[in-house]
């Protein structure tokens, strides 16, 4: 039975479903492993697990955010007619309107995740491949395939696309460890960002944090925010509503809203957080401001409790070999 907050990607058994979607030659393009099902009205959560051997169509999606993050291997990409590579570790945020196209370049794949809202791209791809089964000649059909089971979320652009070899850092889309949209050293912690608030429909963001063993972080007992964290290196070990468990390396931890939660990295460790509720890039300015500019305000408890307050960050103390890195009392 698939734990209630843990899951590994590596396991079949913590997977929803799972599905290999053919071109119309017989080649498998992908074999598509679902981890979480979009949530709410803002589809909120998205997560899969893909082993890309094939090549998409040039698109882009009418609704829709997506972020891609490549575990292995190395994928060519075409976005707004430039293509390049994105490698292990690199990742790629795309608005609606954005157009875009992967094709594996690795031996014989890519495993990559997507994390998506606003978008129902596991139901729709589960919808297709019931159609394959149940009504095979209408998957035949170019034009029911060019409309992607009539969702006119698939803006189909012109195949083959013409694209000019560039650099990845002249692809602003791509985001890479070396080059974050920002980047904060604390004692103990390295807070990269990877995507903007402003690219996701003010809805989340998403944050690289390399932690030393040691690093503690503790919530405060009420948290209306659920979480989403997806352990890259290391061991960290979380509890959960009363329950002790430890995330190594490709596990994936869903914290539901309200339960109560802390998380320790037991090793060094490298863990992204992609439930992106807090306003942790506000967060990270305010208080720089705060310390370099307002000395008086940021020894102030109070006052930096309604700065955390007012970006939406539930934390309670951060410590890092028992030094108190960041403490909200509010
Ligand atoms: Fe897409």
């Amino acid at each position: 039975m698939r734990h209630p907050y843990l899951i590994r990607l590596n396991e079949k058994e913590d997977w929803l479903d799972w599905r290999r979607d053919e071109s119309l030659d017989g080649g498998v393009v992908e074999e598509a492993h679902d981890i979480l099902l979009p949530e709410g009205k803002n589809q909120m959560y998205e997560f899969n697990d893909s082993y890309w051997y094939g090549k998409a169509n040039y698109h882009e999606h009418t609704t829709g955010w997506e972020t891609f993050f490549v575990w292995d291997g190395r994928i060519e990409v075409t976005v707004r007619g430039k293509r390049t590579y994105m490698d292990s570790g690199d990742v790629l945020c795309l608005p609606p309107w954005d157009p875009h196209q992967m094709n594996n370049a690795n031996d014989p794949m890519t495993v990559w995740n997507g994390l998506y809202h606003g978008m129902g791209l596991i139901s729709n791809q589960s919808n297709w491949n019931m159609i394959q089964r149940t009504n095979p000649e209408m998957v035949g059909d170019p034009e029911i395939r060019a409309n992607y089971l009539g969702n006119k979320n698939n803006w189909i652009r012109e195949n083959p696309v013409y694209a000019v070899d560039v650099p990845k850092e002249e692809i602003r889309e791509i985001r890479t460890y070396d080059n974050p949209l920002a980047l904060y050293t604390l004692p103990g912690l390295e807070l990269r960002q990877f995507t903007g608030r402003w690219e996701n429909d003010g809805l989340s963001e998403v944050w690289l944090a390399d932690m030393k063993q040691g690093v503690k972080v503790n919530y405060r007992k009420y948290n209306p925010q659920a979480d989403l964290f997806y352990v890259i290196a290391g061991e960290v070990r979380f509890c959960v509503a009363g329950e002790e468990f430890v995330a190594g390396e490709r596990c994936v931890v869903k914290i539901p809203h309200y339960a109560p939660r802390s998380f320790e990295a037991i090793s060094d460790a490298r863990m992204y957080d992609m439930g992106g509720a807090t306003h942790w890039m506000d967060l990270l300015e305010d208080m720089t401001s705060l310390k370099m500019l307002s000395p008086d305000k940021y020894a102030d408890k109070a006052y930096v409790a309604g700065v955390a307050k007012r970006q939406e960050c539930y934390l309670a103390k951060v410590e890092y070999n028992g030094e108190v890195i960041f403490e909200n009392e509010g």
